[in-house]
């Protein structure tokens, strides 16, 4: 009996070492392609934290910015903000990572050089993020060849100055925007901003609606992008998120934006908007996030709010001027118009402030509280 016991516990221990630790380990194969690109890479090792510390002594899947499956294949790499400023060329072992899923090299300096064509041989990327890191020029058609991913993500935040040789952004002319996204049939989060798409809106809205199902948070802010904002976007019943601040739409904003059943933030500062806001947006209950600053042209009045003592307040004073304030845009203050209940306790309090020093309201209240107190206590008073 005890023999038994001890043979099958000796099992049981060969069988552990055996194979637990071969579930973490990396692939001979893939540490050294982690190894090459590590050599390959400019990077400043003084305040770089992931690359510095892939020391070969350790199992590759353990290093910082390395995700691997069970099998020890590398499936995710993240080395954003690693301050790298080059060493990825066409022939970068980096392409030859096969499993990878997830790739995430934002926030770098790649010194406006191109989006290597390679970038089109990870076909088994979902996520791909070069968000502000440093790629400039046509975006290469080789990205159209990453049919699985989810999320794209090639925005850069920093305007570009076109005056100055070598800080242009992203360009999407030839591959344009739809030869770059029809086959990407599964995307849900694309962001473009910053990149320079040149394109009208009967051009850009219906090369998003006609390919792209599913998309959640379509992000093209300051894209160069024209108006009209075209309603075959309803397609996209999935769409939480719609970012077009920046570009120069010259439109009315439509009325259909309160048809997407899922919004939950829509952003359109500097957007050139103009007439008047339609108040059915504002009824979207699933809406938290709305920033119509810096339109100088757009009118609305906005949805007030229950005050403490949960009366509505229809205090045209406030009325008005708040609408004074939409209309001239009194910058972020009252153009990001938040919605969620945090968000507008926040708002109202500023809007407050600034309303204040134009329209006294604190004054008026004060009175208004006084009357109110006249008729609420008129026996008290006798
Ligand atoms: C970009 O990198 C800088 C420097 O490491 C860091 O301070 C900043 O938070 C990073 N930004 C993002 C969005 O990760
Ligand atoms: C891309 O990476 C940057 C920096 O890590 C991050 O701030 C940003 O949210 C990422 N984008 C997406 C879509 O995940
Ligand atoms: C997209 O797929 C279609 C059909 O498979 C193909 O004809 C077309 O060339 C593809 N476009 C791109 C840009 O890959
Ligand atoms: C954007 O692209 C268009 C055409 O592709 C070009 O005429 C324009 O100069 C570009 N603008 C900037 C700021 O790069
Ligand atoms: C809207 O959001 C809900 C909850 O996140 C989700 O279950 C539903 O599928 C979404 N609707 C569409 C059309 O995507
Ligand atoms: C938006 O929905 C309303 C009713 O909810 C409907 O009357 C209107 O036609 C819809 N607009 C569009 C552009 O589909």
């Amino acid at each position: 009996m005890r023999i038994i016991w001890l043979f099958s516990i000796t099992i049981v221990t060969i069988l552990c070492i055996r194979t637990i630790p071969v579930y973490s380990q990396c692939l001979e194969d893939q540490r050294s392609l982690l190894l090459q690109l590590q050599n390959s890479l400019k990077f400043n090792p003084a305040i770089s934290v992931k690359l510095v510390n892939w020391t070969p002594s350790k199992d590759c899947c353990d290093w910082k910015g390395v995700t691997c499956d069970q099998a020890g294949h590398v499936t995710g790499l993240d080395l954003n903000s690693e301050f790298i400023s080059g060493g990825i060329d066409q022939s970068s072992s980096l392409f030859s990572l096969q499993f990878l899923e997830s790739l995430n090299l934002a926030n770098n300096s790649f010194n406006r050089k191109q989006i290597p064509s390679s970038f089109g041989n990870l076909i088994s990327l979902k996520y791909l993020n070069l968000s502000n890191a440093g790629f400039g020029g046509q975006i290469p058609i080789a990205l159209s060849c990453l049919k699985r991913l989810v999320t794209l993500d090639l925005s850069a935040l920093f305007f570009p100055d076109p005056y100055l040789p070598g800080t242009a952004g992203l360009q999407l002319e030839n591959p344009n925007l739809l030869t770059l996204i029809q086959n990407l049939t599964g995307l849900r989060n694309l962001y473009l901003d910053g990149i320079n798409i040149s394109a009208q809106g009967s051009e850009w809205c219906r090369a998003i609606s006609s390919s792209l199902p599913n998309l959640q948070v379509l992000s093209m802010s300051n894209c160069y992008l024209s108006g009209p904002i075209d309603s075959s976007l309803l397609k996209l019943q999935s769409l939480s998120e719609i970012h077009l601040g920046s570009n120069d739409l010259s439109v009315p904003v439509p009325e259909f934006f309160a048809n997407f059943t899922n919004l939950t933030a829509l952003r359109l500062s500097y957007a050139n908007l103009y007439g008047m806001f339609p108040e059915k947006i504002f009824q979207v209950p699933t809406l938290q996030t709305l920033d119509l600053s810096e339109n100088i042209k757009l009118q609305g009045v906005l949805p007030l709010t229950p005050d403490e003592d949960g009366d509505l307040d229809f205090e045209p004073g406030i009325y008005v001027s708040v609408a004074v304030g939409f209309v001239v845009g009194l910058g972020s203050f009252i153009g990001a118009l938040a919605l969620c209940k945090r968000w507008r306790q926040w708002y109202y309090k500023h809007v407050d402030q600034v309303l204040e020093r134009t329209f006294h309201l604190e004054e008026r209240r004060r009175r208004r509280n006084r009357r109110k107190r006249a008729y609420r206590d008129p026996i008290r008073r006798l």
